[in-house]
């Protein structure tokens, strides 16, 4: 069973100061600064690892999904260096990447219960092995960390909007503002934000909401948004009981960038908890996007022989359950 890995170098470049003038991310603004960091960032990665490229097992880049620009440059990148360095490739779905961040970190043994929150996903699965997954619910419409941004641009906190959002619930009344929790009690286990969303504008947007009141509303939204994750959680985690057998000791993982909200974590362990599962959470740095999880995934991936072609293009969509049929 692999697991923990050792982390030798993890180089994360941040280009949330490039973005933030705009409240999100800007595709051109993306590509273009991928193009100018990434030969940089492969050189002070294996500097800090003290790796000479030799003895590497394989190159692994993330190839999607995601916007197509930044991807194209990672990939090209990896290629080239396969290339160079006779190496073969590996690329990772950069879902993949976040759902197997907990073997890196604690290896955990498969299966597990993954609930995967990040800025583009709000996914329950269950993950069988590298590459085999099954979905038990999506959102409908918006991804959580899509609700917590945009609900920070309401209340014109910057980019990004998670943390900001966080920061400022910790002052509020998470009781002042009645706000729907969509879909919760629904049979299934798929999520919808954008009903919550559009009840946070609506306050945000009254001609009497001032300042002072963002604390309250940023606490009432993040007082939703565990309400529902909860019971869409509570659903996946019936749905794995009864499709695992008895004797297993049941994990959640939870990942992805939302997972660095404390509320959030310390909410939902607890109602694993109540449910008798052991909550695994990688630290909030290796929750959002790190390049040591895309390493990890491309160790598990050679160890199982499961190369790509240099031919391979990179995919603006590709949902993991797509990666179970091969
Ligand atoms: O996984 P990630 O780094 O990138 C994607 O793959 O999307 O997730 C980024 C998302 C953003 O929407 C960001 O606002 C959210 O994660 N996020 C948080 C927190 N930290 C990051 N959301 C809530 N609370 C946080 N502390
Ligand atoms: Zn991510």
């Amino acid at each position: 069973m692999p697991g923990p890995g050792n982390i030798l170098s993890n180089v994360v470049l941040s280009q949330l100061e490039e973005h933030a003038p705009f409240g999100g991310v800007v595709p051109e603004i993306a590509a273009r600064a991928h193009v100018e960091a990434v030969d940089a960032i492969v050189e002070t990665a294996l500097a800090e690892a003290g790796v000479p490229p030799e003895t590497l097992d394989a190159i692994a880049a993330t190839a999607g999904p995601g916007l197509v620009g930044g991807l194209m440059v990672g990939l090209t990148t990896a290629k080239a260096l396969a290339l160079a360095w006779d190496k073969p490739l590996v690329a990772i779905n950069h879902l993949e990447a976040h759902a197997l961040t907990a073997r890196l970190t604690a290896g955990v043994s498969f299966p597990f219960l993954l609930l995967l929150i990040s800025g583009g996903h709000c996914q329950l699965l269950g993950v069988e092995g590298a590459g085999q997954f099954q979905l038990y619910g999506t959102t409908i419409d918006d991804a959580v960390g899509e609700g917590f941004d945009k609900v920070a641009k309401l209340m014109s906190l910057p980019y990004p909007g998670g943390p900001n959002v966080e920061r400022m619930a910790k002052q509020g009344d998470p009781d002042r503002y009645a706000l729907p929790r969509p879909m919760t009690g629904r049979a299934g286990a798929d999520f919808s934000f954008s009903g919550l969303k559009t009840a946070v504008r609506q306050w945000a947007r009254q001609p009497e909401f001032r300042p002072s009141d963002r604390a309250d509303l940023a606490a009432s939204f993040q007082a939703a948004v565990i309400a529902i994750l909860r019971d869409r959680l509570h659903a996946a985690m019936r749905m794995f009981r009864s499709a695992k057998p008895r004797d297993i000791d049941p994990v959640l993982v939870i990942s992805g960038g939302v997972a660095a909200n404390t509320a959030i974590r310390s909410a939902l362990t607890q109602a694993a908890a109540d449910a008798g599962f052991r909550t695994v959470l990688p630290s909030a740095s290796l929750c959002t996007d790190n390049a040591a999880m895309v390493a990890w995934a491309g160790l598990e991936r050679t160890q199982l022989g499961l190369f790509d072609s240099l031919s391979t293009a990179p995919r603006a969509r590709w949902p993991l359950a797509s990666l179970s049929a091969g």
